[in-house]
């Protein structure tokens, strides 16, 4: 093991590092800055046997956990990069913000110091003052990255609707939240990373030697400058190929002198050190900087607490709880309902001092078009599951097909802080079990939190699809103690906790939007701890409705007359109208 006392010469070296990279980025703005980092599963010191280092060339052998890839530059870089020639430069004095997250909804659980709880799907949000503008300096911009983005603008005096490219993504999806719009889908939208977009390029280029595609990816478009995020899995023992062999993760990073500024590799492990609740997570590694002047190889330090509190122990045989720790489940129930209950169970200790004074519980649910809520009722509620905010599509007249957006994001405060011993916790007595199978008496904590759904009605099936109902997927909410961050004052480990930020974390979205930044430092104002789903699954969960459905061939005749009564009352009472008014028309047919 690498002596702790290392730490503080390493973190300034890293830190040094990066500043000198961004000051530097006008004079050379084709040139990008690259990281990998490899985050091994196992407590495996790199050796020369896993980390080969030779002129302006590492290979990495036999990594077992995740890889990141980081590069950053400019615009006219990153289309360097793969051929291309950047769109004009006009987004020169707009300071508006575009983030795309995507997590692959196939991918397990990342593991910290990353977020293990990323919503599945594809997330696009803009931050601007100005919306209109943002969307039109950069909408172009980001069709060329990503795809699916379409950019014509709707004539204000056009007769008919702009037809749609089917599931693109327009201006008018977005939610207005706060100073953000956001924007979520369960499935990629149309042309996502078609092989003509520089990111799909990109990913390419570094994907040699994964055997699966990436579990995360992160971009970040801001003032002309590009910062893209890249994480697999590698390795893993259950990620075989298809012959059945152990995948063998060998990957080769290259330094070039034509279009890289500087290549920084780093092979880390945590070592975890545990107290009680208390978990203090150190990354330990090694660091190899590539640059044109040749490399540098350091031992590497992280210190940081962790982002996640300590799940459950469990026993490895029976899944019986050994040693509680902290875990959430969550259900839509009854299963088979127009109006179900999202029930959110958790475990975790609000009484923790050290980790929980200051922070309130929260608990976020990103609903698809299929779910809505009723914000008056949840306001209603306010005094028994906590205070909510609801953001994006509410009216609960229409039908999935008629809502323009994606669907809506609940957060309901479960927890503030101000109350935190006085309520909705309800204690329970355990017995933990340590690895020497000494017994202890404890409690543990358990709250609900309920939240009343309302089910949209969904297009009828077509002619001959026997199915009554469909299912209609959402994924379990987010939850997280949400603590203000401890950046100021002489603190080492508020310190420590910012300089291992800049290194391992992607903020979460739409988590993040909800929460104000620094405006300076455009950095969160917020720490978020979380809570992790129970037992650890091994891709984020999804609750699952059954919602009945109408029939095409019932309902061919007066098709539009379903979508303009749907909101009478139940589908059956729509069905009777759309009958009784199809019988009319047949009688009058017989009439004349
Ligand atoms: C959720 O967790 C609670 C508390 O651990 C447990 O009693 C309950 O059975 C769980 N519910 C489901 C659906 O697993
Ligand atoms: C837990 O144990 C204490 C004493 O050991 C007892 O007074 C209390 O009622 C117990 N609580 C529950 C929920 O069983």
């Amino acid at each position: 093991m690498l002596p702790l006392s290392i730490s503080a010469a390493v973190l300034v070296a890293l830190s040094a590092t990066a500043s000198v990279a961004v000051a530097s980025d006008a004079t050379s703005s084709s040139l990008l800055q690259h990281r990998h980092s490899f985050f091994s599963t196992l407590p495996v010191e790199p050796s020369d046997e896993n980390l080969k280092v030779s002129r302006h060339q590492v290979k990495v052998i036999g990594l077992t956990g995740f890889r990141e890839w980081e590069v950053k530059g400019s615009l006219h870089g990153l289309f360097h990069v793969v051929g291309k020639t950047a769109p004009g430069d006009s987004h020169g004095n707009d300071n508006g913000k575009v983030h795309v997250q995507w997590f692959d909804n196939k991918a397990p659980l990342l593991r910290p110091p990353f977020t293990p709880t990323y919503i599945p799907g594809f997330h696009l949000a803009i931050t601007s003052d100005n919306f209109e503008k943002t969307w039109k300096e950069n909408c172009h911009i980001v069709a060329d990255l990503i795809g699916s983005v379409d950019c014509r603008e709707i004539e204000a005096d056009a007769t008919t609707p702009l037809e749609r490219h089917p599931n693109t993504l327009r201006a008018e999806d977005l939610t207005a939240i706060h100073k953000h719009r956001y924007l979520h889908k369960t499935a990629d939208p149309a042309g996502f990373l078609s092989s003509s977009s520089v990111v799909s390029s990109l990913i390419s280029q570094q994907q040699a030697g994964s055997t699966s595609g990436p579990a995360l990816i992160d971009l970040v478009l801001h003032k002309g400058k590009v910062s893209l995020k890249v994480i697999w899995t590698a390795g893993s023992g259950n990620n075989n190929n298809k012959d059945g062999e152990k995948s063998q993760s060998t990957v080769e990073i290259l330094f070039n002198e034509k279009t890289d500024k500087v290549v920084e590799v780093g092979w880390f492990y945590r070592e975890i050190t545990e107290q009680e609740y208390s978990v203090y997570d150190h990354y330990l590694g090694a660091t190899v900087q590539l640059d044109s002047e040749g490399e540098t190889i350091n031992e590497a330090l992280i210190q940081t607490r962790s982002p996640v509190f300590p799940p459950h122990r469990r026993d490895f045989s029976t899944g019986n709880i050994r040693a509680y720790g902290h875990g959430y489940n969550s259900t839509m129930t009854p299963s088979q309902s127009f109006h179900p209950h999202s029930v959110t169970t958790i475990q975790s200790n609000p009484n923790i001092q050290e980790t929980t004074a200051g922070c309130d519980l929260h608990v976020l649910q990103v609903l698809p078009a299929g779910y809505f809520v009723d914000p008056f009722q949840l306001e209603g509620l306010a005094p028994e599951i906590g205070e909510s905010t609801v953001y994006g599509e509410t009216d609960l007249e229409k039908p999935v097909g008629v809502v323009t957006g994606w669907g809506s994001l609940v957060m309901v405060k479960a927890q503030p802080e101000d109350s935190i011993k006085t309520s909705k916790w309800t204690p329970s007595n355990i017995t933990n079990i340590d690895t020497k199978g000494i017994k202890t008496d404890s409690v543990s904590y358990t709250s609900v939190v309920d939240i009343p759904m309302h089910m949209r009605y969904q297009p009828p099936v077509e002619e001959g699809n026997p199915a009554t109902h469909v299912k209609v997927e959402a994924p379990w909410p987010i939850v997280a103690w949400v603590c203000p961050t401890a950046t100021h004052g002489g603190d080492e480990s508020a310190a420590l906790n910012v300089a291992a930020k800049k290194l391992f974390y992607i903020p979460a979205l739409p988590l993040s939007l909800l929460f104000p930044r620094d405006e300076k430092t455009d950095r969160e104002t917020v720490d978020f701890r979380f809570v992790l789903p129970d037992p650890i699954p091994k891709q984020f969960p999804v609750a699952k409705m059954s919602v009945p459905v109408g029939r095409l061939d019932d309902m061919n005749l007066v098709r539009t007359a379903t979508f303009v009564m749907a909101g009478a009352g139940t589908l059956a009472v729509a069905l009777a109208l759309v009958r009784t008014v199809a019988g009319r028309t047949s009688g009058k047919g017989k009439q004349d």
